[in-house]
């Protein structure tokens, strides 16, 4: 009887432990309704301030929504949100649905926000984006939490948080691996950056 109810219950751990694991998107859809209504319905924001989280990795969001709870990242609107509203399960369960949805894609054509993407600037100790953020901006790895989606992010929102990442207001980057890109990088620069990076 003793060992039988110690298999219950260890079945019972794992159980949660399956469960904390994995997000459910069936479940994130639902308690996404909200997010949903300035990140829009699949993740394709409908305020250029707000970014794009359709087909973003799920760790990278989750861990975004633990840096706004923990204000290692803070922002007038998603902090209090974050902090609010979301417990571990609902970020690993939203994350999952966004991320499922059909990767974000916009249109190209900037020549001095390609080359910087695609080359750096070798005299400047910069590193090129894409060798961080993937060909096309489309990630470099399945599914880590470091190394963001931005191609086809919403153009004011790549502005802004290269703005933020210059200044150090937004200084939530690993070994200020982004920060010190940013801080080498011109208000002009940054238009041409987020313009082609937007359409990508
Ligand atoms: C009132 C509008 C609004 C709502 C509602 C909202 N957000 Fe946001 N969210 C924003 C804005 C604006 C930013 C950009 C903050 C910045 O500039 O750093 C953002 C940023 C984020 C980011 C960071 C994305 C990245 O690429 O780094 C995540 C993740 C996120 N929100 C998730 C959520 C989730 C999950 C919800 C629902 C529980 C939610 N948001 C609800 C406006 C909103
Ligand atoms: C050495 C690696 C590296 C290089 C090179 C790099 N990045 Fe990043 N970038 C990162 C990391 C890591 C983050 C995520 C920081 C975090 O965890 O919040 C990031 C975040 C970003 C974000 C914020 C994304 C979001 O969803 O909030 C933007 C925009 C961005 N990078 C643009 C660029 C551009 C443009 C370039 C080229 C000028 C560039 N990056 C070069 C590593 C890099």
């Amino acid at each position: 009887m003793k060992s039988f109810v110690i298999l219950i219950l260890l079945a019972l751990i794992n159980n949660c432990f399956a469960e904390a694991e994995q997000g459910d998107p069936v479940a994130g859809r639902q308690k996404s309704k909200f997010c949903q209504g300035c990140h829009g319905v699949d993740g394709n924001s409908v305020n250029p301030l707000c970014p794009n989280l359709s087909g973003q990795n799920a760790n990278y969001i989750e861990k975004q929504i633990h840096d706004f709870q923990t204000e290692k990242r803070t922002d007038s609107i998603m902090t209090g949100i974050s902090q609010g509203l979301i417990t571990d399960q609902d970020a690993k369960d939203i994350a999952a649905y966004f991320s499922s949805r059909k990767p974000m894609v916009g249109f190209n054509g900037n020549k001095i926000g390609q080359n910087i993407f695609r080359e750096g600037k070798p005299q400047r100790q910069m590193p090129a984006c894409s060798s961080c953020h993937g060909d096309n901006g489309k990630g470099k790895a399945d599914d880590n939490n470091v190394y963001p989606i931005i191609g086809g992010q919403t153009k004011d929102y790549i502005a802004k948080q290269l703005k933020d990442l210059r200044s150090g207001v937004r200084h939530n980057d690993p070994d200020s691996i982004m920060g010190n890109v940013a801080k080498k990088l011109s208000d002009e620069e940054i238009d041409a950056l987020a313009d082609y990076v937007s359409k990508l």
